[in-house]
């Protein structure tokens, strides 16, 4: 097994971009399989903080980094988000860097039809990043999207232009909103095409060539399975398949590539945006954890809702991803709380359930069920290896890999890269 595949096994923000930038430099590439610009990615290496939300995390290390066609990809931001990391120094080139070629774009089209259904919406809203993911999955679904290939033939756009338009012109009178104005987007895809163009390639077949090589590939996942549109707390979800079985169709290489599933898990929990959250604390406890792990967006500042861990939707999610092991990560977000309390099961109209329930009522009103831990005093903050953790914080760690039946891979002890406990090299397995 010489490949990696990291996924988020809770609500996002997991801590998977530090992880796959720990990883990168084992790798011989790092492929971005789903989701788009809604990503929030921290990497910090010697002090100096990168956020990604595009690109994928390898690119910092300098390694092969690649967008998949599972991805939606907004071409401005990606420009912006390019230009900025260039001025910190990252280099990025059609060497490091390569686009599908069939990747659809997000246009902005779909960030507004986004902005204007979560404003109808009201107290119903999803509580999406507001970047058009949504809307843009849809066109794709619907036979309807730009593609990064189309950019080469802007000329003879026009009938899938008509096409689009219809569909978004009936929906934005609904709102009442003037037709999309195709004359300006056109004139905003000319002046992009050659930047998008110039890393687009198809980039199955260089993958193919990377792996006939014996090259090494990371599969760099978003978000978290709990925001699996299928297997997530739908309707509270993304739009895309977040579990690790689609690093194969969002890349082009088959599920026997995907190699070694490496969950990413937060020593607590954290959710962005509305829907269920059994374990979500409203008191001090739940301020402090928000406090000390810093618990903010990274792509829209909002304040994550916090609370316990949960080992009822981290064993699902294990289960559901196929995850071999995983690296769990903010253990030192825990240090100085007297008890720590772990979710191991929901009680529902007097039933114990070791699942979450499919049905969005249900999943809104199980009751956690908990077990308390005695907490540690001592900081394990920079901790990298298990001789550095307290007896209490391996107790509570031996006791999540039980819970959750997956071994513990990597532990995460900080935001900096090297603050990082190998259990397990994920790339030897
Ligand atoms: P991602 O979306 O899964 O990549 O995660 P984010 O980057 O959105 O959020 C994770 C946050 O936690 C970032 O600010 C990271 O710098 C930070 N982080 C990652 N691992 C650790 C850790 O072990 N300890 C602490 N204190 N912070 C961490
Ligand atoms: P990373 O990769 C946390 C959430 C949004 C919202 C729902 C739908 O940083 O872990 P969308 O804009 O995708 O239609 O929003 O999904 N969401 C995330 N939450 N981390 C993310 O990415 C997320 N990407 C989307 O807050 O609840
Ligand atoms: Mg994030």
């Amino acid at each position: 097994m010489a490949n990696v595949t990291v996924i988020g096994a809770q609500w996002g923000d997991e801590g998977k971009g530090k992880i796959v930038d720990w990883l990168a430099s084992r790798a011989d590439a790092v492929v971005r399989f789903q989701g788009g610009h809604n990503a929030g990615h921290t990497l910090v290496i010697d002090g100096k903080v990168f956020k990604l939300s595009l690109l994928p995390s390898g690119i910092v290390s300098g390694t092969l980094s690649i967008i998949g066609n599972g991805v939606v990809l907004d071409p401005w931001a990606l420009q912006s988000e390019v230009e900025k990391l260039e001025a910190q120094g990252v280099s990025i080139s059609d060497d490091n860097f390569a686009i599908a070629d069939n990747c659809p774009l997000i246009l902005p089209m779909h960030r507004d039809l986004d902005g204007l259904r979560e404003a109808a919406a009201g107290s119903g809203k999803i509580g999406t990043t507001g970047r058009g993911i949504g809307p843009a999955y849809e066109d794709k679904v619907g036979r309807r999207a730009i593609r990064v290939c189309d950019l080469a033939h802007l000329d003879s756009l026009d009938p899938q232009l008509d096409r689009l338009c219809a569909h978004h012109d009936a929906l934005r009178a609904g709102f009442d909103q003037p037709p999309v104005d195709r004359s300006a987007l056109l004139e905003e895809l000319r002046e992009i095409a050659p930047f998008v163009m110039r890393f687009a390639q198809p980039v199955w077949k260089r993958l193919k060539k990377v792996k006939r090589a014996g090259a090494k590939i990371l599969f760099e996942g978003a978000q978290g399975v709990l925001l699996d549109v299928d297997h997530g707390t739908y309707p509270f979800v993304t739009s895309s398949n977040t579990v690790s079985g689609t690093a194969a169709s969002g890349s082009g290489l088959g599920p026997n590539s995907t190699g070694f599933v490496l969950g990413i898990v937060k020593a607590y929990t954290t959710r962005v945006g509305s829907g269920p959250f059994p374990t979500e604390l409203d008191d001090m406890d739940g301020q402090t954890l928000g406090e000390r792990g810093h618990e903010f967006g990274v792509v829209t500042g909002r304040k994550r809702r916090c609370g316990w861990f949960d080992a009822v939707i981290v064993r699902q999610s294990c289960a559901i991803s196929g995850v071999t092991g995983i690296a769990l990560t903010k253990v030192d977000v825990l240090d100085g709380f007297e008890t720590v309390k772990i979710c191991t099961g929901y009680r529902l109209r007097g039933k114990v359930y070791d699942y979450l329930p499919a049905h969005a009522a249900d999943q809104a009103a199980v009751e956690p069920i908990y077990e308390e831990m005695e907490g540690w005093q001592q900081t394990t903050a920079g901790a990298r290896s298990w001789a550095d953790l307290p007896a209490n914080a391996i107790k509570y760690i031996q006791r999540v890999q039980e819970l959750i039946e997956t071994p513990v891979a990597l532990v995460s002890t900080s935001p900096e890269r090297d603050d990082t406990i190998l259990v397990r090299d994920p790339f030897m397995d």
